[in-house]
C-alpha cells in the first residue's frame, strides 16, 4: 500500500522587525502605551505583502511545519546607533514579530537567531520569540530528518553577494568533507537566510534524490547597510520558501514579492 505521508514545510527569514525597511505589524503599542502605527512607504508595501496575500496563501497551504532561520528582528541596530529602528527596545521588537507570526496557523516550529548582531540579548531575543510560539530554538543551526531527507538550516554566512552559486555549492563540498570524516551527518538539503535574496542550486544526491542549497529570501526593503555597501547590487527579494515533502522527494516552491522600489526613475536634471 502506497505511503502518503507528506511535510509541508514553510519557511521564512530576515523580517528584521524594527527596522524601518521591515516588517511591522501597525497595531503595535509598545510598553509605555504608545501606539506604533506610523509606516514609510515601505513598510507599508511588504505589511500589505503580508497581511493581504502572505497569511491567506499560507492559511490555505497549511503547513505542517515552519522554520524561522534568524533575523527576525533588527536588534539595536548598532551601526547607526538605532536610526533606522521605529524601535531600539528588543523585547517590544519580538513581541511585534510575535503579533505578525501569530497571524498564521498553528504548526511544528524550529528556529534560530541571526549572526549579523553578535550579542546576547539578540540572540535572548530569539529564543524568547521561538519559545513563545511553543517552538524548539536551536541557537546557531539544526540538522532533522524528514520522511527519509536529511536537513541542514542555519542563519546564513557572510560572503560577497557575487558568484552566488559557486559559493552556495562550497556549502556541499564543506559538507562532504565533514559527513566523509564522520563529523556531520551527510544532509541532502542546505537550508539558509541572511542573504535577502532567493536562490536554489541543486545536482544529484542518488539516482532519486537531489541534493540542494537553499536561499529562502527576506521581509525587508534595500536597508541602510545595502545602500551603503553596494546599492545597484544588494537588491533584495521579498518573499518565503515552501517544501512538500515526501518519502520520494522534495518539492521545492516559493512565493516572491516586487521589492519595494529603490529609485523607480532618473530624476531629470535637464
Ligand atoms: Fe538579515
Ligand atoms: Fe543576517
Amino acid at each position: 500500500m502506497a505511503n502518503n505521508k507528506e511535510a509541508r514545510i514553510l519557511i521564512y527569514n530576515d523580517t528584521h522587525n524594527s527596522s524601518v525597511y521591515g516588517l511591522w505589524h501597525p497595531n503595535f503599542i509598545d510598553k509605555t502605551g504608545l501606539k506604533r502605527s506610523d509606516m514609510n512607504p515601505v513598510m507599508k508595501t511588504i505589511w500589505g505583502y503580508w497581511k493581504d496575500d502572505f497569511v491567506p496563501r499560507v492559511k490555505k497551504w497549511k503547513p505542517t511545519h515552519i522554520w524561522l532561520p534568524g533575523d527576525l528582528i533588527d536588534g539595536p541596530n548598532k551601526f547607526h546607533q538605532g536610526k533606522y529602528l521605529v524601535t531600539p527596545d528588543l523585547n517590544d521588537q519580538a513581541e511585534n514579530f510575535l503579533m505578525c507570526a501569530r497571524m498564521l496557523p498553528e504548526a511544528e516550529i524550529e528556529g534560530v537567531a541571526g549572526s549579523d548582531y553578535h550579542n546576547s540579548s539578540f540572540f535572548d531575543a530569539h529564543q524568547y520569540i521561538i519559545e513563545e510560539l511553543g517552538g524548539n530554538f536551536n541557537v546557531f543551526d539544526f540538522v532533522v530528518e524528514i520522511l527519509g531527507h536529511v536537513f541542514h538550516v542555519s542563519h546564513g554566512r557572510s560572503f560577497p553577494l557575487v558568484q552566488v552559486e559557486q559559493n552556495l555549492a562550497r556549502e556541499v563540498t564543506f559538507n562532504a568533507i565533514s559527513s566523509y570524516q564522520k563529523k556531520y551527518p551527510e544532509v541532502e538539503v542546505i537550508i539558509i537566510g541572511h542573504w535577502h535574496i532567493w536562490r536554489e542550486i541543486r545536482g544529484p544526491f542518488g539516482p532519486k534524490k537531489d541534493w540542494r542549497v537553499i536561499v529562502s529570501p527576506c521581509w525587508q526593503g534595500q536597508d541602510e547597510y545595502m545602500k551603503m555597501r553596494s546599492p545597484l547590487r544588494m537588491v533584495p527579494d521579498v518573499g518565503a520558501t515552501f517544501l512538500t515533502v515526501t518519502e520520494e522527494k522534495v518539492i521545492v516552491d516559493r512565493v516572491l514579492y516586487p521589492t519595494p522600489v529603490v529609485v523607480n526613475k532618473p530624476r531629470k536634471l535637464l
